[in-house]
């Protein structure tokens, strides 16, 4: 099962497209004679699978020149979108779905089982991409619960519910949000989750949190190693927050109609807050965090944090200060104690994200594209980007570089592959 999944994901595309044209062929000479079986022309006609691009992965990733010019006419040229509808069109099937996106052979070491992971995944489109998302982190050992937005249109939220239907440790958040940019919303996604995953029957001892733009730089078998080594702490960013950024929870913020981008934004008012309860010091990060169980189990239960949240819900961006802050909270289970120095999103391994203003000077060039300032990746980074250390980078977008999320995957396949060949026993499979 194992080595034929390895030789079909080795395929090279030359080869497949000839049979392709051979099949086609084929097909109309049956349609010409009809000869055609009612079966074979869906399978065929609707290809069922994201679009994948001939490229030498190896050759992105040892930087060489032809290979990624390559890779700048591919996405320049041949950058085909994956359709919603077509990942709901395959799990309406969950064997096929399950066969086709090799699920049956992801197998968890003793090292996995006993480390179960939880995700929690706020998406709101683009269904291929979570899909590959949960596919490249995916251990049957793990929990992933998907929170979608309720803006959210027909047919994504139907691949998503395709999705926790066909995967027995995927589920769709009990409670749901309309997401708005930089409000409480966001939080509030992340938070329903966590509280789901909080009564899942996985006995995960790390939750980490995703977003649709995000994708791992490390195998689930590193993470396992990485997080082990954590011994109990949390992972994230917390800074003390600047004069600016202290704006963001001094003032009352009011949730107004805003452009067609965000439809709604928190506009700050003049009116002053009162200080956060119980002499809460606020610090700030991002949205991204790595927190153990132990951690969310005392969250959900404190009744300081409950007063926080509350405090937190006309602030602008909440969720950018609201885990920074609470994993600084006296006796908190991995607390950062207050005196403890700033920890940067550069030195916090949740998340690499490159800031067009820091390019160069911290990090090398974006190949990719922009979107507010924030690097989309391209494929000449991958090096930079797996060898750096971080555990997740954002943003990836296929429409930007389809290239190197496919090679990403290749690559993280592969080191999983050969992680688990070096512990014994072997692995055992389990979907
Ligand atoms: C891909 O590129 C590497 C060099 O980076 C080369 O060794 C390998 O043979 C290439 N593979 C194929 C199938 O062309
Ligand atoms: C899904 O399946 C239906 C029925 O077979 C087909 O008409 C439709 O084009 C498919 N959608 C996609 C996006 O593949
Ligand atoms: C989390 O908090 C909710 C509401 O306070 C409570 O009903 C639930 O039992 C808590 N879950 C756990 C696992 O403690």
């Amino acid at each position: 099962m194992k080595t034929r999944c390895l030789s079909l994901r080795r395929k090279q595309f030359l080869p497949s497209l000839l049979s392709l044209l051979g099949v086609c062929g084929l097909l109309l000479v049956c349609v010409k004679y009809s000869y055609i079986t009612e079966s074979l022309v869906p399978a065929v006609l609707h290809s069922p699978m994201f679009h994948k691009y001939n490229i030498n992965c190896s050759a992105i990733y040892d930087l060489d020149p032809v290979e990624v010019g390559k890779s700048l006419i591919l996405r320049r040229e041949e950058v085909v979108e994956d359709l919603d509808g077509s990942l709901t069109n395959l799990t309406s099937n969950c064997p096929s779905f399950i066969k086709f996106r090799g699920y049956e052979d992801v197998c968890a070491t003793k090292e996995e089982e006993n480390f179960p992971l939880a995700y929690s995944l706020v998406v709101h489109k683009s269904a291929w991409m979570v899909e590959r998302l949960i596919r490249a982190l995916y251990s049957p050992s793990n929990v992933y619960c998907i929170h979608y937005d309720q803006k959210s249109s027909a047919s994504f939220i139907a691949a998503m519910e395709g999705l926790a239907r066909c995967l027995p440790n995927v589920f769709i958040a009990s409670t749901r949000e309309s997401v708005f940019y930089a409000s409480i919303s966001r939080l509030k996604a992340d938070l329903n989750c966590l509280s789901d995953l909080l009564e899942s029957e996985v006995k995960w001892r790390y939750v980490i949190n995703l977003c649709g733009q995000d994708f791992p730089l490390k195998s689930n078998m590193e993470l396992v190693s990485e997080l082990k080594s954590l011994k109990g702490a949390n992972m994230l960013e917390t800074s003390r927050p600047t004069e600016i950024k202290k704006q963001r929870f001094t003032f009352h913020h009011e949730l107004r109609d805003a452009s067609f981008e965000y439809q709604k934004l928190p506009v700050r008012t003049e009116k002053v807050k009162t200080p956060p309860p119980h002499g809460i010091q606020v610090f700030s990060g991002n949205a991204y965090f790595v927190l153990s169980h132990e951690f969310v189990a005392h969250m959900n239960s404190s009744a300081v944090v409950k007063d926080f949240l509350v405090w937190s819900e006309d602030t602008y961006s909440p969720d950018e200060h609201f885990w920074a802050t609470l994993v600084r909270l006296p006796g908190i289970p991995g607390e950062v104690p207050l005196s403890q120095p700033d920890i940067t999103d550069l030195m916090s391994k949740t998340r690499l994200v490159k800031w067009q203003y820091l390019e160069e000077a911290l990090y090398p060039m974006c190949t990719g594209s922009h979107v507010r300032s924030v690097c989309i990746f391209g494929a000449a980074e991958m090096r930079w980007l797996l060898n750096y250390g971080h555990w997740f980078a954002n943003k990836f977008d296929p429409k930007v570089d389809p290239i190197l999320i496919q090679c990403l995957e290749e690559k993280l396949e592969e080191k999983q592959r050969l992680l688990q060949a070096q512990v014994s026993p072997a692995c055992r499979r389990g979907a």
